[in-house]
């Protein structure tokens, strides 16, 4: 992967070229930011922490019927991703009310949500990702009410498969930020699953194991990270180290 290819450059992650036609390449940052790039650090092996988490999760779904742009790793902070569309909407999915949820509405840190309430967000950080409703994105013609829908129904399925996962390695999914992208008209998960995009709580502890560590200052993060990676490490080939 050439400098020179780098096609767009994220605050933590970088979509390269690939040689092959309808490939990409995705790579991992050791950079973190929290509140709109107003905090940023470079912490090692965090990009190869959430590579590992992303690649596992992507084979993971993919078995149960959820098509993502997943291809596969060609190094351990790099992914070969099919090249499509992006759709501009973060969807984020809770479980548990935490967040940006609690500071903005009148609930209680972790209250559970019964069934998983979804949140809509027009991606655009000069806007700062305002939410967006249904009517908004039909209407600026984002996606058309069927794709919507399927866009729902398969955030709603993500987030159902990844919290039973995660429940069994005494992780609980707080919520999880989801984006997708369109090929031919199929809508297919796409973006990352990493400890950057889910919220994540020990279930015996309650503590933070995501990036919250980071943005409130919780604690050690790359510790954080490589809990997450240890409890789900059978799966992964160097997972926990
Ligand atoms: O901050 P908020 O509570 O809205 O975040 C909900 C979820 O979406 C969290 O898991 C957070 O990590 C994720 N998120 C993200 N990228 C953003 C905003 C939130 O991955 N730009």
């Amino acid at each position: 992967m050439k400098p020179d290819s780098v096609l767009y450059e994220g605050k933590a992650k970088q979509i390269c070229r690939s040689d092959t036609p309808g490939e990409l390449m995705m790579r991992f940052k050791d950079d973190i930011t929290a509140f709109d790039g107003k905090k940023h650090d470079v912490l090692e092996g965090k990009g190869r922490y959430n590579a590992q988490v992303s690649s596992f999760f992507f084979e993971y779904l993919e078995g149960r019927g959820i098509e993502t742009h997943y291809i596969r790793m060609e190094t351990p902070t790099v992914m070969v991703v099919r090249e499509m569309e992006m759709i501009p909407l973060e969807v984020v999915v809770r479980n548990v009310a935490a967040g940006s949820m609690v500071r903005d509405y009148p609930v209680e840190e972790g209250t559970p949500l019964d069934p998983p309430v979804i949140f809509l967000h027009y991606k655009d950080d000069s806007r700062h990702d305002p939410m967006i409703n249904d009517e908004v994105i039909i209407t600026l013609g984002i996606l058309p009410p069927e794709e919507l829908d399927i866009l729902k129904e398969t955030a709603l399925a993500v987030n159902m498969h990844l919290s039973a996962y995660l429940d069994e390695c005494g992780i609980t999914l707080v919520d999880l930020k989801m984006e997708f992208g369109r090929s031919d008209s199929t809508i297919y998960l796409a973006d990352e699953i990493s400890m950057d995009s889910m919220r994540l709580w020990d279930k015996k502890t309650g503590k933070s194991l995501d990036k919250d560590l980071y943005r409130f200052d919780k604690g050690d993060v790359i510790a954080g990270y490589a809990t997450v990676v240890g409890r789900i490490a059978p799966e992964i080939p160097g997972g926990g180290r």
